[in-house]
């Protein structure tokens, strides 16, 4: 949850970064990429462009679920979000929460919608109706084409809990729990793979909040009745959501893992970043900082699999992440409903952030846009339609096409000096190959300049059409609105021939340059 407190220095890049003053006129700015297809850094994992969706504002009810909407199907999911999802090629999809798992009991949420329990929701103060449940959520993920993601209460609730909705979704045998699903309408277990082990449990805001200590005895005790039920899950630890100065991210983290090291399979992380302070170069370097936090991380997860198997391995899940800080404590209609707007910068840093899961895609195996619709979203519904908010683009690019190996990169780029992150590169980029497809994932963060990057491949070479798609907009604060889209991408085609191909990053963009090579 906490993140990103505005930085009280004043940022100074644009008096300090000789290039940064040159005036637009002047020639572009110059970079290298040298791409050496043998560097791999590792397989990039399709949950890395996964995400999310909780009981909270119009997320689920109002967005992708509004049963008396004329624009929903029999089962109330909005065919227009629907498929505005299944565009964007969500691999992963997170459920229910957030805050709100941690009061979350599944069994309130099945059987007739009719006959459910209204509850009070105190995560984010409001009543939770429990129409959309276990089996709304199971069947959407299906129609969605996305692979589902439980997040257990272990917050107010059991590991006995826990360790019962694995067995309704997951088990084949003849127990009085999977008669219940069967009798539901459901005959066939969904084989849920991913479970989180409760959320953000080491701050203070959350229901259930605990030491490091009490959180990872508990979590082991659910983790092995769930791993009993059904060995081939993957479970989530849940790892410190708190960086800030003070906190101990590093210590819950390496005394949650060797609680559950034997356990769990990925680490969760949670980062949320903000412009606050209205400053684009500042905000533009904080994927400089998830890049330190999943080094930081992958550190200790060695660290902790010292005493363990040789071949065990504990892979980073950034669940949660995203650009927030405008509708954040706030109570919009009497509620907290944290519906950001987004503009061009924000899709920046969505790309720059992109960047950093490819370029770490050997430790980071699963990561979660928070979140799908209205909340903090790229999607934005009303009661007649929607609108894809400007995140929405590089998400879908790099989702659709940035598949297979991640590259390792030579870089030569102009730089800024961040007052929170040191040196920041204007050009910042990945690069995957899946087989003979060659994607480079290319932002320019300069605001005004553009730049000339000359793309090198030390061992293969370009041999003609090359895919063009950018993300890009008049200004950077540029938004897309209901009937508006200023910010989207624009696909085009570039020829390229031999050892290097030169593409010219307009200031302030995003470009996927996709190819094939022989
Ligand atoms: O995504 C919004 C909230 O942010 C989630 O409920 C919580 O996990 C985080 O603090």
């Amino acid at each position: 949850m906490s993140d990103n407190k505005p930085s009280r220095r004043h940022f100074t890049a644009a008096l300090l970064s000789a290039p940064a003053a040159l005036s637009a006129q002047q020639s572009p700015l110059k970079a290298r990429v040298k791409i050496d297809t043998e560097r791999v850094i590792g397989e990039i994992d399709p949950n890395l462009y996964g995400n999310f969706i909780e009981h909270l504002g119009r997320c689920i009810e109002g967005g992708i679920f509004e049963e008396k909407s004329p624009l929903s199907d029999s089962n109330g999911f909005r065919r227009d979000v629907l498929t505005a999802v299944k565009d964007l090629k969500v691999p992963q999809l997170r459920w229910p929460g957030g805050n709100f798992a941690s009061n979350y009991h599944w069994r309130d949420g099945i059987g007739p919608r009719d006959s459910r329990p209204a509850r009070l929701e105190m995560a984010w103060g409001t009543v939770e109706s429990n129409r959309f449940g276990t089996h709304e959520f199971l069947d959407y993920a299906a129609k969605a084409g996305t692979e589902p993601y439980l997040c257990v209460n272990l917050g107010t609730g059991t590991w006995e809990e826990a360790q019962q909705w694995v067995e309704y979704t997951n088990s084949s045998e003849d127990t009085a729990l999977t008669r219940l699903r069967k009798q539901n309408g459901r005959t066939e277990p969904w084989k849920v793979k991913y479970w989180g082990l409760g959320n953000e449990v080491d701050g203070p805001w959350q229901m259930g909040h605990r030491s490091a200590e009490d959180y990872g005895k508990f979590a082991l005790e659910a983790a092995k009745l769930m791993k009993w039920t059904d060995p081939t899950i993957k479970l989530v630890a849940a790892g410190s959501s708190h960086y800030a100065p003070g906190i101990d991210w590093v210590g819950w983290n390496r005394t949650v893992l060797d609680y559950l090291k034997t356990h769990v399979d990925y680490l969760s992380l949670h980062m949320y970043v903000g412009n606050r302070d209205n400053n684009y170069y500042e905000f533009l370097a904080n994927s400089v900082d998830l890049d330190n936090r999943t080094k930081t991380a992958e550190g200790t997860i060695n660290a902790a699999l010292t005493t363990m198997p040789r071949d065990k391995r504990i892979y980073i899940a950034w669940d949660e992440w995203n650009v927030w800080y405008r509708a954040r404590g706030n109570k919009e209609r009497g509620r907290r409903i944290l519906e950001e707007r987004y503009n061009l910068e924000d899709a920046l840093v969505i790309a720059t952030m992109l960047n950093s899961f490819v370029n770490h895609a050997h430790i980071v195996k699963m990561a979660n846009m928070a979140q799908l619709v209205n909340v903090i979203a790229p999607i934005f519904t009303n009661e007649t339609g929607l609108f894809l908010q400007t995140i929405y683009y590089p998400l879908q690019l790099f989702a659709t096409h940035a598949k297979g190996k991640a590259l390792d990169l030579f870089v030569d780029s102009p730089k800024y000096d961040s007052t929170k992150f040191g040196p920041v590169k204007y050009l910042d980029v990945s690069s995957a190959l899946d087989s003979q497809t060659l994607t480079v994932n290319v932002v320019n963060r300069h605001k005004d300049q553009p730049m000339d990057v000359d793309i090198t491949l030390t061992d293969r070479e370009f041999t003609g059409a090359i895919e063009v798609h950018e993300v890009n907009g008049p200004d950077i604060k540029a938004e897309n609105d209901f009937g508006k889209t200023t910010v989207k991408t624009v696909t085009r085609s570039a020829t390229g021939s031999g050892k290097t191909f030169r593409y010219q990053a307009a200031p302030h963009s995003f470009t996927l340059l996709k190819t094939r090579l022989t």
